[in-house]
């Protein structure tokens, strides 16, 4: 049976929170926290930064592993450094997390380099497009769904409009700031009810007399 990306909760136009698995031409095996963006059912993008071993790997193999997972200490430990190698699972040219809620195997399309022009963070840097298209899904634990970093900001959000009526002005100032900050960031990786929803909420604190 063939799932569509939806089946983990991976909409077109969301972008969520994953760990890419990576091998090189001589098994080296890796783990890298990476956003993935998804075009439709079964296309993805991923903009990975010059420099990682994943872009290097992606573009000696032409093929990657998305993982699905929400633990913290996966994510921080592939950033610092990398997962034990008894975390992986090698199976053929691929490679998977052993743990993950699910995963599904990546070929690259076409792969794209450039360089950022004006970015909230990294002017001039050099940085790689890879298209790819899902082409098996693997679902161990059911009812998974990809993080998506936008339903927490809105979350942010709508905790302090709980608390604007009895916040200072100095306060207000600072949620306003957190506020343009999470508006930001739903822009960017959210999925449609939460762009809604952050709209709606937004209008909500105009009418309280926030200058937003
Ligand atoms: C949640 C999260 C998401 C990330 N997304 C990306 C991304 O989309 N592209 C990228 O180039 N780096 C991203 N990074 C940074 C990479 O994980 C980081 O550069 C890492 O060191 C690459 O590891 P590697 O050399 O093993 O590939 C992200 C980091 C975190 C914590």
């Amino acid at each position: 049976m063939s799932f569509s990306l939806e089946s983990i909760g991976i909409k077109a136009g969301g972008k969520y929170e994953t760990i890419y698995t990576t091998m090189n031409k001589a098994g080296e095996m890796d783990a890298a926290p990476i956003g993935l963006k998804c075009l439709d059912d079964y296309a993805v993008l991923a903009r990975i930064f010059e420099g990682s071993k994943t872009l290097e790997n992606i573009k000696e193999t032409g093929i990657f592993v998305v993982n699905i997972t929400s633990d913290p200490s996966v994510f921080a430990r592939s950033l610092y450094g990398n997962l034990e190698p008894d975390e992986f699972v090698k199976d053929d040219d691929i490679v998977y997390m052993k743990n993950a809620d699910a995963y599904f195997i990546a070929l690259v399309k076409s792969i794209e380099d450039k360089e950022i022009g004006k970015d909230h963070v990294n002017d001039g840097a050099k940085f790689s497009i890879v298209n790819a298209e899902s082409i098996k899904i693997i679902i161990n634990k059911p009812g998974t769904k990809a993080l998506n970093r936008g339903i927490f900001a809105f979350l942010e959000s709508l905790v302090d409009y709980s608390r604007i009526d009895i916040i200072d002005d100095e306060k207000k100032d600072e949620y306003i700031k957190k506020f343009k900050e999470n508006e930001r960031l739903i822009d960017v990786v959210a999925e449609d009810d939460v762009k809604e929803a952050m709209k709606d909420l937004k209008e909500r604190l105009i009418e309280k007399g926030v200058e937003l």
